[in-house]
């Protein structure tokens, strides 16, 4: 029998792959960077595995530059809007994913989002580095306090619980909206997505990115928001219209936004760049060393389990 042909499009942490030595001939991105689209086409030809970050498109034109051959696609991510998942099972193929092994990472970013744009942490940060003279003074620099206040969870998977529960912890009060689920989740209550935008004071969103998702917060959504409220996004960029978003913060439609997730990332929109109450990470949802280390395990041991005929611990259902 001929050996698999394993490609990894991004060097993982540590000795993760070590499970795969005797399965296959292990091949890794010789780059630093993303793959483009005709790098990663090359890469995959003859592959019976790939091992995909949420930056490598497997598309139909990704499957057939890989072949008949190829039997997984093991992204390493929960969100897989980068994969055609009917047309990998078409192919057949199994798609996997990372669930579960990032929510608490993933919500802690999130709250640090929340509360650096609610007290102005990185403007903060900003105006001493430019060494503007500053003083403490009673109304100096004034942000919102959580206390009492409302916040709207978008997707209440486990990310959005996980946040719900945190920011319980911190006296707010919390509600959600989601296409599925209990009306009544943890200490939070369904609302329509309109009545959660006209009542919360912030506005986190955790759902995945779906062609029913794209801009689900465009410039009507933003102008449904509370005035004053601030919007969080750590899950993907296009769920947000980022232009209408820009508008919004401009006219004072709506008070702030931290955003992990952009658009067309790793492009910013330059709108965001020039305003004061906007925080801008650069997608670390996941990125803690213990996170990532799970993340990538997690899709080695889908590898291994397709290669050695059982099923995937984590399938993206199609
Ligand atoms: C990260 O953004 C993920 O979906 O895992």
């Amino acid at each position: 029998m001929t050996k698999a042909h394993i490609l990894v499009t991004r060097a993982l942490p540590g000795r993760v792959l070590d499970p795969l030595t005797g399965l296959g001939e292990v091949t890794v991105s010789p780059h630093d960077r993303p793959m483009t689209p005709d790098e990663l086409h090359a890469a995959l030809a003859g592959a019976d595995a790939v091992i995909a970050t949420l930056n490598d498109r497997i598309d139909e034109a990704a499957l057939a530059a890989a072949g008949p051959g190829l039997r997984i696609v093991a992204n390493t991510a929960t969100g897989y809007d980068n994969l055609d998942v009917p047309a990998i099972a078409a192919h057949g193929a199994v798609a996997t994913n990372t669930p579960g092994v990032l929510v608490d990472a993933t919500a802690d970013l999130a709250m640090a989002l929340l509360l650096d744009v609610t007290r102005r942490v990185s403007e903060g940060d900003r105006l001493i580095r430019s060494g503007t003279s500053w003083a403490w003074d009673i109304g100096f620099m004034l942000g919102a306090g959580l206390q009492g206040r409302r916040l709207g969870v978008v997707g209440m998977g486990a990310i959005g619980q996980a946040v719900a529960a945190r920011a319980v912890a911190f006296g707010m009060e919390v509600v959600h909206h989601s296409r599925r689920g209990p009306a009544v989740v943890g200490p939070s209550t369904r609302l329509e997505l309109d009545e959660l935008l006209a009542t919360s004071d912030v506005v986190s969103l955790h759902c995945p990115l779906t062609p029913q998702t794209r801009h689900l917060i465009d410039a009507a959504a933003l102008r449904a928001m509370k005035p004053g409220a601030f919007l969080v996004n750590t899950a993907r960029g296009p769920v947000v219209d980022e232009a209408a978003l820009v508008e919004a913060l401009r006219s004072g439609e709506i008070a702030g936004a931290a955003l992990d997730v952009y658009e067309d990332e790793p492009r910013v929109h330059p709108g965001l760049l020039d305003l004061d109450r906007v925080v801008l990470a650069p997608h670390l949802g996941s990125a803690t060393t213990e996170t990532r280390t799970r993340m990538a395990e997690l899709a080695v041991e889908n590898v291994v389990a397709v290669l050695s005929g059982h099923d995937p611990r984590t399938p993206i259902p199609v």
